[in-house]
């Protein structure tokens, strides 16, 4: 049978543009089933070392310097948008009324209001989209989930979640467009206590208050002289300039049926290098998962046993999507193999036009949980979170959701 052809067109070839890239050219292999002959046809980017790697390095087609051009490229089906977060708004927006599906990296918006931009945008064209929460790909996640739904820790009491990274935590630093207020909007909020935001909700349920502090501990930062990919690779000057966001947040959170949630984030502390940890409390047992150890996840279930207390179980095939990558227990899967599974769903959903990947309506609802925070720790009040609309699929637990697919 003749697959379906679909054109990838991938715009801003930094980290994740090369990695959103590497996942699709690996569909393929890991997705044999998937009813797509992907093809990289184009990447934009205006800097030019970035145009050559992606046709040296990642096998595109073309490349453009102006986004315009590639969503004018009537080879283009679906559109990656990787890209700071300042121009993902007029990106998704133009993507949106171009037609075509789009799978963009988080935070969405560099604010609530420009995330529901894109979210209402997307509703009106009718295009499926996918936003990089990655974290909910990893197969501990997922079982942790399925032992939720399943009522096996019991009712939900509280969750705790931590996203410390190092990755700012040199004062000498490039001053980025990540310390930006204009160009990435909130610091921390967005780059990392979103995804923890994402987490609560795919593990809890919506957060429905707020209360929070934040703080910016290191206020300036030397000006870059040449970019870098990433947080790597960057030249600086030995001028400074200011940090205008946050680099911490500490977040109280309550859900609803009376769940409560801490979130905290950091981008400067030494020490953890990407820990990012979330811990889910029942009645009847918890979970616990880190990050810099993916591939476990620590369970305890019930209190009668003479060893109570967490479990460490490796990700085995009982794990959803771990076969797909690894073939038997104790081989461990990668950062980069969440985003194969995010392709994968993006791709399934452009299929069926099912939204199966975490939805730019999921990523609304961390973004007001970011707004709410943001607005919290300027008053010292709590703040409701607004509520969104569009194709939440943070709580479907349904024979449509892609776990029965990809
Ligand atoms: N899901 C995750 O875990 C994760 C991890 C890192 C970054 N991100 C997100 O991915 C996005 C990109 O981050 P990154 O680390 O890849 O940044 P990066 O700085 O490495 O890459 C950004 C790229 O966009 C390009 N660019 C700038 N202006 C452009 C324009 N007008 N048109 C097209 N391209 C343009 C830059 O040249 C650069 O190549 C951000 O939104 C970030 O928050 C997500």
């Amino acid at each position: 049978m003749t697959k379906r052809t679909i054109g990838v067109g991938v715009i801003g070839l930094g980290w994740m543009g090369r990695l959103h890239s590497r996942s699709y050219r690996k569909l393929q292999e890991y997705y044999p089933d998937l009813d797509a002959d992907i093809q990289l046809v184009a990447a934009a980017d205006p800097l030019e070392s970035n145009r050559d790697a992606a046709v040296s390095q990642l096998g595109f087609e073309r490349v453009y310097s102006d986004y315009k051009d590639l969503l004018s490229d009537p080879d283009i089906d679906v559109v990656s948008i990787c890209c700071p977060n300042f121009l993902h708004r007029d990106v998704a927006v133009a993507t949106a009324q171009a037609g075509k599906p789009f799978w963009i990296e988080k935070p969405m918006g560099v604010s609530a209001a420009q995330s529901q931009e894109i979210s209402a945008a997307a509703q009106r064209h009718n295009v499926v989209t996918a936003v990089g929460f990655n974290y909910r790909h990893t197969p501990a996640i997922e079982k942790a989930r399925q032992l939720i739904h399943e009522g096996k820790l019991g009712r939900i009491t509280n969750a705790r979640c931590w996203l410390i990274a190092d990755y700012a935590s040199s004062p000498t630093g490039p001053l980025t467009w990540r310390y930006n207020r204009e160009q990435a909007g909130a610091g921390v909020l967005g780059d990392l206590m979103s995804h923890g935001a994402d987490l609560v909700h795919y593990l809890c349920g919506a957060i429905t208050d707020v209360t929070a502090v934040t703080g910016t501990f290191i206020p300036k930062r030397p000006i870059p002289l040449k970019a870098g990919v990433g947080h790597e690779g960057w030249q600086v000057s030995d001028e400074l300039g200011p940090v205008e966001n946050e680099d911490y947040v500490a977040v109280l959170a309550r859900l609803n049926d009376g769940v409560i949630a801490t979130i905290e984030s950091s981008r400067v502390c030494v020490g953890p290098r990407a820990e990012y940890v979330i811990e889910v409390y029942g009645t009847d047992g918890s979970i616990r998962w880190n990050f810099e150890r993916l591939n476990e996840l620590e369970v305890c279930l019930g209190r009668d046993s003479e060893f109570q207390g967490y479990t460490r179980v490796m990700a085995n095939s009982h794990f959803p999507a771990f076969s797909v990558f690894q073939p038997s227990a104790g081989t461990s899967m990668g950062f980069d193999d969440m985003k194969v599974v995010e392709a994968a769903q993006f791709i399934e959903s452009v299929l069926s036009g099912i939204q199966y990947a975490p939805s730019a309506a999921d990523a609304c609802l961390a973004a007001e949980v970011v707004d709410a925070a943001v607005a919290s720790a300027e008053d010292g009040t709590w703040h409701a979170v607004a509520p969104v609309t569009g194709p939440l699929t943070f709580d479907r637990i349904d024979e449509d959701t892609k776990e029965s697919h990809v």
